[in-house]
């Protein structure tokens, strides 16, 4: 069976947890290495990754990129508006033309929708680079760096202040497969989907508050509160207002606790200078950690045949 890696609730706790094991494997065996290095055992040579954006990227872009070299592979990019996808032809048509020129597809698109239906017909693995619903790779980088500085993030308690997104969505896909508590506090008119909600089970708790999601958490997340597709910038300013991270909210947090981002960051809106430029910010670790932890992701796809 093909390996898609779409969401993190479609995945067994095991493989989840193997993929996370071989992030950390991965990252330790190379410290020092040229970037351009491949790793010893080369699990994506002669392997051609595709990468499709519909919407921009900095991060998923390089670090895919950089990730595929780093497995002995290469790979092609193109913006869905250079192809034929933007004039509009069909997402299911386009899958099973790239399923015959490359290896595997790496996909950021605006519906969510449409990753599932270019996965059903593809016959290579898809991976989800950031849906409207759901960002799955960051989930998986934001653990990395949890477990580097705090140890195993089962039994850990995160908090997340701000909007229900796509990544607070896949936030909570994680929290029962790792084992962790994800302490939500969003306004209630941008909550989380309750589908996805119902996916943390008992691992995931939702509020209004801030200080009430903070309290008791050895980690402090947020994203921007304008998702890129998103419309209603200053009714969304507005319905933010006191959801920012300052100092005064990580004091609130565990002694210890650090402050995560998945970027880019807007300072003086989700967050302050102060948190995300201070010493209990490890955005820049989270950043690195794209790359290691998608090369476990690719690597499991590829070790699907
Ligand atoms: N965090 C993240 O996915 O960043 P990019 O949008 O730059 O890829
Ligand atoms: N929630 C953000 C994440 C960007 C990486 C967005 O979808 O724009």
């Amino acid at each position: 069976m093909v390996r898609h890696f779409l969401d993190i609730h479609r995945l067994s706790a095991e493989d989840l947890r193997g993929i996370l094991d071989d992030a950390h494997a991965r990252k330790q065996a190379r410290k020092g290495w040229p970037k351009g290095r491949a790793d010893a055992d080369a699990p994506a040579k002669d392997r051609v990754l595709a990468m499709v954006f519909e919407k921009n990227s900095t991060r998923t872009r390089f670090s895919f990129d950089a990730a595929i070299r780093q497995l002995g592979g290469s790979s092609i990019i193109a913006t869905a508006s250079d192809m034929q996808l933007g004039r509009g032809e069909p997402v299911e048509d386009t899958a099973k033309v790239l399923s015959r020129m490359v290896d595997a597809v790496m996909i950021r698109a605006n519906r969510h929708e449409d990753v599932e239906n270019f996965a059903r017909v593809s016959t290579v693995p898809v991976i989800n680079g950031l849906t409207d619903r759901s960002h799955p790779c960051q989930i998986l980088a934001d653990l990395l760096t949890i477990e580097e500085h705090l140890g195993p993030v089962a039994g850990k308690t995160i908090a997340w202040v701000g909007d229900g997104n796509n990544v607070c969505h896949s936030f909570m896909h994680a929290a029962p497969k790792f084992g962790f508590r994800l302490q939500v506090a969003c306004p209630a008119e941008y909550h989380p989907d309750l589908h996805d909600l119902a996916k943390g089970g008992d691992h995931v708790v939702l509020t209004s508050d801030p200080q009430d999601a903070v309290r008791g958490a050895d980690v402090v997340v947020t994203d921007t509160w304008v998702s890129m597709g998103d419309k209603d910038y200053e009714a969304r300013l507005e319905a933010f207002d006191g959801y920012g991270v300052d100092d005064a909210l990580m004091d609130v947090a565990n002694p210890g606790a650090v402050f995560l981002h998945c970027l880019p960051a807007h300072r003086g809106e989700e967050v302050t200078d102060a948190v995300i430029d201070g010493p209990r910010s490890l955005v820049w670790d989270e950043a690195e950690n794209r790359i290691h932890a998608q090369k476990a992701v690719l690597a499991w796809c590829f070790a699907g045949g």
